[in-house]
Order: C-alpha cells, then sequence, then structure tokens
C-alpha cells in the first residue's frame, strides 16, 4: 500500500506536465507543419528545380548529446553552439544531397525544465528537416513518461536500441541517394552494445546483394551506446558490414577516434550542439566502385545566420519557462541558523562607500556591465524567468529566503554583496559585531569557463574592477 501511494505521488505531478506539454506541443507541432507547408507552397509556384547531379559527394551530417542546450548562455563572447544556427549548416548542402541524423540524448534529467526543453528540440528537429533521430534509452523514458512514444513516430524518422515493449520502435532507418547517377542505399542502426550479441549487427543491415551487384553502394551506419576499444575491435572483426560506428561523446567537439583510413571509421558526435559532425561520402580516386569517407567536425559559431524559426522557437521556449513558473517552483535550502537574506540595499546605511562603489561600478567602462545590473542584463535577454540563468545573476536563489521572483523578492535581483559575504540578518542585527558567514560565492562559482571565459587568464584585472574596499580613509567612508 505505501509503495502504491509514493507511485501515485511520484506520477501525479509528472502526468500533469504530460497534459501541459502536450497541449502546448499540440500548438507547437501546428505552427511547425504550418511553417513547412507555407516554404513548400512559395517554392512550388517557382517551376520545381530538377535536382541536378553536380557536386559528385553526398553528406551525412550528425548531432547528438545536445544535452538541454537550446543555445549558448550569451554570458561571454565565442561560444558555440545554438539550435537556431544550426541550418547555416545543414543548408550549405541541398536536400537531396544530404542526411540529417541526431543521435540521441537530447536532456539530462527528466526535470520539469528539461522536459519542455525536449519537447522544444523535437520541433526544432522538424523545423531543420532531420531524416532521423536516435533515441537513447533516457530519451524513450522520457516519451514514454509523456505519453509521446506511440505518436512522435508519425512526426519523425526515429529508431532507437531500447524500444519500450508494447510499442514498436524501429532499429534501423534507410534512405537512398544518389552518387554520379549511382543509388548510395544508407542504413543507419542502434545497437546495444552493452547487452546485445555482436552477431545481431549483420542482421540490421540490408543483405550484401546491393552492395556486390555493382549497381550501387551501401554505407551501414551504427549507431552505439557504449564505446570502448574491445567493442569497436570486435565490431570490426565480427561484423565488417559496418562502414562507421558512432560513439557517445567523449568530448564537446565531434571527433574521429583511432584510424581515420580504417573501416570501419569511428567517430564521435560532440556535445551540447557545439559542433556537427560532417560525413562527406564520394567514389574514391582508384579502385573502382569503391566509396572514400571523411569525417570532420563543423563548429557552430556566433556568426553564422540564425534561422528565424528556431529563433521564434526560443521565444515560444521562454515563453513556457515563464508559464510553468519554474523559478517559483525551484528547490530551496535552509540557511544555517535561522539567517535570512536583506538585500544590498540594507548594507547601504552602514556601508555606503562600499554600497556606492558596487553600484557604480556597472557605469565604469562603456560597454562593461557589472554585478548591480546583472539582473536587467537577463531581462534585455528576455530569461529572467528562466532558473538556470537566474542562479547567478540575483542573489541567493538556491536558498529560503532568497530571491524568488521580481515582484516577491525585488531587493535580491542583481548579484548583491551577499552573493560574496553570505546573508546579512545576523549581521545588520548586531549592528555589524556579528561578522557575516556562509554560504558565500567566490568568483569562480559564477566565472566559471564557460560563462565567463577571459576571468581565468585575468583574475587580477576582473577583482581591480570590482575594488570598494581599502579605502577606509575616504571621507565618504562606513563610520
Ligand atoms: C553570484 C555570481 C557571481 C559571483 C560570485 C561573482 N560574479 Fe562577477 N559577474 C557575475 C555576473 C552575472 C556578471 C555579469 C553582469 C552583467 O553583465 O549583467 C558579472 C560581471 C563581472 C564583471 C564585469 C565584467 C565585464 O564585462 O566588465 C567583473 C569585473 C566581475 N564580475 C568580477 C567578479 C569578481 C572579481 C568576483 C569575485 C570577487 C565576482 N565577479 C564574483 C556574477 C558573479
Ligand atoms: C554559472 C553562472 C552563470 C549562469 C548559470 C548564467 N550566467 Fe550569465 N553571466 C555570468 C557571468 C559570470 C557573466 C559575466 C561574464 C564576463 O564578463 O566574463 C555573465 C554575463 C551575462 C551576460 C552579459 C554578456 C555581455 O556581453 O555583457 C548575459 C547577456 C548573460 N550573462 C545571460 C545569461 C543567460 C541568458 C543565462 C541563462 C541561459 C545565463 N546568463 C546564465 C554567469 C552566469
Ligand atoms: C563579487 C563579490 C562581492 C560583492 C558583490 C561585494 N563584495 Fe564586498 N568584498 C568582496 C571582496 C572579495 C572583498 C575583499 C576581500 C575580503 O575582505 O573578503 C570585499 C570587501 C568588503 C568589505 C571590507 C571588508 C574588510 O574586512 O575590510 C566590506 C565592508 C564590503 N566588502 C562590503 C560590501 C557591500 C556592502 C557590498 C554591496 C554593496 C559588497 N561588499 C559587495 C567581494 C564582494
Ligand atoms: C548597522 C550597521 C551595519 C549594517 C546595516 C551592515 N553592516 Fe557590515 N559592518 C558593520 C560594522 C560596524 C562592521 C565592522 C567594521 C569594521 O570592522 O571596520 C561591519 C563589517 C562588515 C564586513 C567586514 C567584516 C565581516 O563581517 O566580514 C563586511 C564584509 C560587511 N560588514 C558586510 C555587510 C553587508 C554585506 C551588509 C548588508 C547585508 C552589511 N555589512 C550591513 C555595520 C553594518
Amino acid at each position: 500500500m505505501k509503495q502504491l501511494v509514493t507511485c501515485i505521488c511520484v506520477l501525479a505531478p509528472l502526468e500533469i506536465v504530460a497534459k501541459a506539454i502536450k497541449r502546448v506541443i499540440g500548438v507547437l507541432f501546428l505552427t511547425g507543419l504550418m511553417v513547412v507547408a507555407s516554404c513548400e507552397s512559395t517554392t512550388s509556384t517557382k517551376p520545381p528545380a530538377k535536382p541536378v547531379d553536380t557536386t559528385d559527394e553526398l553528406t551525412i551530417f550528425l548531432t547528438g548529446n545536445e544535452l538541454g542546450a537550446l543555445k549558448p548562455c550569451g554570458c561571454s563572447g565565442g561560444q558555440l553552439g545554438g539550435l537556431d544556427r544550426r541550418a547555416a549548416v545543414l543548408n550549405t548542402v541541398p536536400k537531396h544531397k544530404r542526411l540529417i541524423v541526431d543521435t540521441g540524448s537530447l536532456v539530462k534529467s527528466d526535470s520539469e525544465q528539461d522536459l519542455l526543453k525536449f519537447n522544444i528540440i523535437i520541433e526544432a528537429f522538424k523545423l531543420l528537416d532531420y531524416d532521423l533521430v536516435n533515441l537513447s534509452e533516457k530519451d524513450i523514458e522520457i516519451c514514454n513518461n509523456l505519453g509521446l512514444l506511440g505518436s512522435i513516430g508519425s512526426v519523425l524518422n526515429i529508431i532507437s536500441s531500447h524500444g519500450a515493449a508494447d510499442v514498436n520502435v524501429p532499429t534501423k532507418f534507410t534512405k537512398r541517394l544518389s552518387l554520379k547517377g549511382k543509388t548510395v542505399v544508407v542504413t543507419v542502426a542502434a545497437f546495444n552494445a552493452k547487452s546485445a550479441p555482436i552477431e545481431q549487427i549483420e542482421e540490421l543491415f540490408t543483405p550484401h546483394q546491393e552492395r556486390l551487384s555493382g549497381a550501387g553502394h551501401a554505407i551501414n551506419i551504427l549507431i552505439l551506446n557504449h564505446c570502448d576499444p574491445a567493442i569497436i575491435d570486435s565490431i570490426a572483426k565480427r561484423a565488417p558490414i559496418v562502414d562507421c560506428l558512432v560513439c557517445p561523446a567523449d568530448s564537446d567537439e565531434s571527433r574521429i577516434i583511432g584510424d581515420p583510413n580504417k573501416r570501419p571509421l569511428v567517430f564521435s558526435v560532440g556535445r551540447f550542439g557545439r559542433y556537427i559532425g560532417r560525413l562527406q561520402i564520394s567514389e574514391a580516386a582508384k579502385g573502382k566502385g569503391k566509396l572514400k569517407l571523411s569525417f570532420r567536425a563543423i563548429p557552430v559559431e556566433e556568426n553564422l545566420e540564425q534561422q528565424s524559426s528556431l529563433v521564434e522557437l526560443y521565444k515560444d521556449y521562454q515563453q513556457l519557462v515563464k508559464q510553468s513558473n519554474l523559478l517559483e517552483k525551484y528547490p530551496r535550502f535552509a540557511l544555517p541558523n535561522g539567517l535570512e537574506y536583506t538585500g544590498s540595499e540594507s548594507c547601504k546605511l552602514c556601508h555606503d562607500y562600499e554600497y556606492q562603489k558596487w553600484r557604480a561600478a556597472a557605469f565604469r567602462e562603456p560597454g562593461s556591465q557589472a554585478h548591480a545590473d546583472a539582473y536587467a542584463t537577463l531581462e534585455q535577454a528576455s530569461s529572467q524567468f528562466d532558473p538556470e540563468c537566474v542562479v547567478c545573476h540575483v542573489v541567493g536563489m538556491e536558498y529560503e529566503s532568497g530571491f524568488v521572483s521580481e515582484e516577491k523578492t525585488g531587493h535580491l535581483k542583481n548579484v548583491g554583496c551577499e552573493n560574496c559575504h553570505g546573508p546579512g540578518s545576523e549581521h545588520i542585527r548586531t549592528l555589524g559585531k556579528a561578522e557575516t558567514t556562509e554560504p558565500k560565492s567566490v568568483c569562480l562559482d559564477c566565472h566559471t569557463p564557460e560563462h565567463s571565459g577571459d576571468y581565468a587568464a585575468n583574475e587580477r584585472s576582473f577583482l581591480e574592477k570590482i575594488i570598494h574596499w581599502g579605502e577606509k580613509n575616504a571621507p565618504d567612508n562606513f563610520k
């Protein structure tokens, strides 16, 4: 009985989320379909362009391990990634010359925010014209919980090596492309390298005829959920039919693993959408009928053009985040010894010098933003309701009495005194006798390599910019 009760408790919020998401995604899918449809109707007014075989190469684009990264946070320059910039890479190759595949692991967890992201990413794949999405074990679990497993296949081509018992999820996908007038049959299959026997691999791919007949070629790509040298080696020996092995990411950049001139060609697709893997297929110069494969990682750079439909999709996401009230629901720890946050204004009375310095730091250099304006920066980016952003741009979001929302806790907006010095209630109550205590953040807690690329090499100059201490003799100082 006890077990049953906990089950219901766990399921109920999920179901609500699922319902909310289905409602939203219904709308999203609709708008998505409309975008696609309207694109097609505009192109169909022109005479249909005949696919001309000008290039003698085919391209397979591979992405994966988004892990919830919809776009870079924009905290510091030079960040790679963003679903909205992918099209600029993918569309360098005409549709009939390419295959676009995502290898899965769309989000990190099944938190409410990640479930929103999951749907957004699926929608993005549609807008970007993906041919195929491989769902990881976690992806399948999420689809199942959201009740999407039955319907997702009608929206996108999916494969998985983790299909659920009651829903038939294919394990392979085939697309025919044409290279110099010859058919190239590309098959992408998913394989659970942790549990399935290697012997099953051969069965996944179309029998050898097509490859051997000379009338065409076959390219067989296997997506693995687990890779180590022993597995790669035994697949190479016992399943020579495989041309490419795709391994889970071990770095942000997609990369070749092992010898680029050997078959199978082994590579990983990177993480967080920072790179797009580009596999090019062409006829080998010598050796009739043989295909040459080459793989490269293309960085998704800031200067690439954004696709407007995906920019809109991100706005939809921000709207969903706001509507879902994620900030209010964020889990908060109790502060030690009944301490509370009081806000930077409450320090002003006794530390006017420090206060003025902190405020003015924002205007020290043109274009330089600083702690006292960190919330406005998020407002400009429309991310002020997103806990993933707010956490570093306000005071104490992770603690009780810390920031909740502008309306409820406006005095805790921005990076304030108490981020670095700890909650002030006891210090103020004792008129400064009790020293401020933990939790205190240090610079690196927020100025991480990811969010502040320049910090590590310039610690000193960052610190100099925020100096508001050590001038106790200044005329307007404390006391
Ligand atoms: C709670 C998170 C947090 C902590 C802790 C923190 N910062 Fe920051 N810092 C930020 C944010 C957020 C911004 C960006 C504000 C903006 O642009 O709106 C920023 C901006 C800055 C800037 C301005 C950068 C520029 O572009 O000119 C400097 C300098 C800086 N921080 C120095 C420091 C130093 C030194 C420390 C440690 C003593 C520190 N910060 C600790 C979050 C933090
Ligand atoms: C780990 C802490 C952290 C998180 C999480 C974070 N930021 Fe920041 N943000 C910073 C810091 C630190 C800076 C200042 C970086 C610098 O100047 O080197 C900053 C600066 C910025 C800036 C100003 C950039 C500029 O050109 O002046 C923007 C915009 C921004 N963040 C947006 C966001 C958004 C949007 C999110 C969520 C998607 C986010 N931040 C999440 C720490 C964070
Ligand atoms: C980004 C982090 C950060 C912020 C924000 C910040 N401080 Fe500081 N503060 C420091 C650091 C670092 C020092 C110097 C080293 C130390 O004493 O810990 C310091 C020093 C001080 C000192 C002198 C301490 C001493 O022992 O002499 C006072 C007082 C002070 N800050 C008050 C404030 C007040 C008031 C605010 C808000 C208006 C504020 N600080 C905002 C990081 C910060
Ligand atoms: C009622 C007056 C008063 C208020 C309000 C006040 N302080 Fe202080 N603060 C003091 C006194 C007094 C000292 C000791 C001064 C000294 O030693 O020079 C002090 C010292 C400090 C120091 C250095 C010693 C320590 O505790 O680490 C910091 C940092 C500090 N205050 C931060 C803050 C912050 C942050 C706030 C706002 C949350 C704040 N103070 C509000 C009176 C005040």
